[in-house]
């Protein structure tokens, strides 16, 4: 069975609705002085198409999200404004309130006009989210009609605005998620080969997905702090992910923030060889201003024939800070959960969306 997609229903079907929309504004923030600073926005600029749509089909949206750090999404909330005036047009305020479920919740959207744009406090503030608490879906349900899933970067996660409101409401999937799934499903069944996975960043799991991949990928390239976490310390569980020859574990250059100029050279040549290439998590420390290795690994997938896909949002930030974006085939909004599609073929937030 297919999963529903929000251009499915026509725009009278949501006059007056009220709308759950889950995206994924899990943006980086960082502190100036008191002030918040959003660095890169391109996951608040995805959700505005599916926005637009329920907006102009005078739905009343309640927008969900979390944020990795326990903070407040406050700062999204007021980026969402500027963005939804200038790129969509959306002349009103976008509403922001402090809780998550409760009374002040209801309150706030029992005062939703039509067209109106709520957000709602970082989910992740709610014990209940990660532990997919049938009740705190419930509570979160009950806010509203619909729910759709804008938030494919999030939808390998079973928490409760994932996999536990669409068991209960009516449902669709965004055009952001619309679009990252058909990209997807062509890779997996009609990718050129080699495919060379080029895997870096910080999130561990991501590891354990890779493994689940290496029957479908030709080379997995490993690099960044994943390196340092695929040996085994002493006293731990068996290796995470070994070199092989399908698997190719980088070097460290010795202050261990980048892969060494030997690694770029060999995996270079890997990539140049490739007919896709495959990008998840960036292969230095970018986010201490190291670029070294991702840049080079990057140039060298564009000049190839190779059609590239990158994914998740350190590898977006990390693309448009080289301004190297725009060159590539096409950017997935999530790393960990585009893996996780391509080792599985599905996805917890897909397999309810089904049900
Ligand atoms: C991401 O940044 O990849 C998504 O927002 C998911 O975040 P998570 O890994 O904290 O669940």
């Amino acid at each position: 069975m297919s999963i529903p997609v929000l251009t499915d229903y026509s725009p009278s079907y949501f006059n007056g609705r009220r709308v759950l929309v889950r995206v994924d504004y899990n943006v980086p923030l960082q502190k100036r002085g008191e002030k918040w600073l959003i660095g890169d926005d391109s996951r608040i600029r995805s959700s505005l198409d599916t926005l637009s749509y329920l907006v102009s089909s005078k739905a009343r949206v309640i927008l969900l999200s979390h944020l990795g750090k326990p903070i407040s999404l406050a700062p999204v909330a007021q980026k969402l404004n500027e963005l939804a005036f200038g790129l969509i047009g959306y002349k009103r305020k976008v509403k922001f309130c402090p809780k998550i479920v409760g009374k002040e919740v209801k309150g706030w959207v029992k005062d939703l006009e039509k067209g109106d744009i709520l957000l709602l406090e970082n989910l992740r503030l709610e014990k209940g989210e990660e532990k997919n608490d049938p009740i705190f879906a419930k509570r979160l349900a009950k806010l509203a009609d619909f729910y759709v899933n804008d938030a494919f970067s999030c939808s390998h996660r079973r928490h409760a605005s994932i996999v536990g409101i669409p068991r209960i409401l009516p449902h669709a999937v965004g055009s952001g998620f619309e679009k990252d799934i058909k990209t997807l499903k062509n890779i997996l069944e009609h990718s050129q080969r080699p495919v060379v996975l080029v895997l870096g960043g910080i999130k561990e799991d991501k590891l354990k997905t890779a493994r689940k991949m290496v029957k479908w990928v030709d080379k997995i390239l490993v690099g960044g702090t994943l390196v340092k976490s695929s040996p085994p310390k002493a006293g731990q569980a068996p290796l995470k992910v070994q070199s092989s020859k399908k698997i190719i574990l980088g070097k460290l250059r010795r202050d261990g923030q980048d892969i060494s100029k030997t690694t770029i050279k060999r995996f270079i040549e890997e990539i140049k060889k490739a007919g896709t290439v495959i990008f998840a998590g960036p292969i230095g420390n970018t986010g201490a201003g190291i670029f070294t290795g991702t840049k080079r690994l990057f140039e060298a997938a564009i000049e190839s024939d190779a059609f590239v896909l990158a994914g998740g949002g350190d590898t977006q930030s990390a693309l448009t800070r080289l301004g190297l974006a725009d060159n590539m085939n096409y950017i997935v909004s999530g790393g960990g959960a585009m893996l996780s599609f391509l080792a599985d073929g599905t996805l917890p937030g897909i397999e309810a969306l089904r049900n």
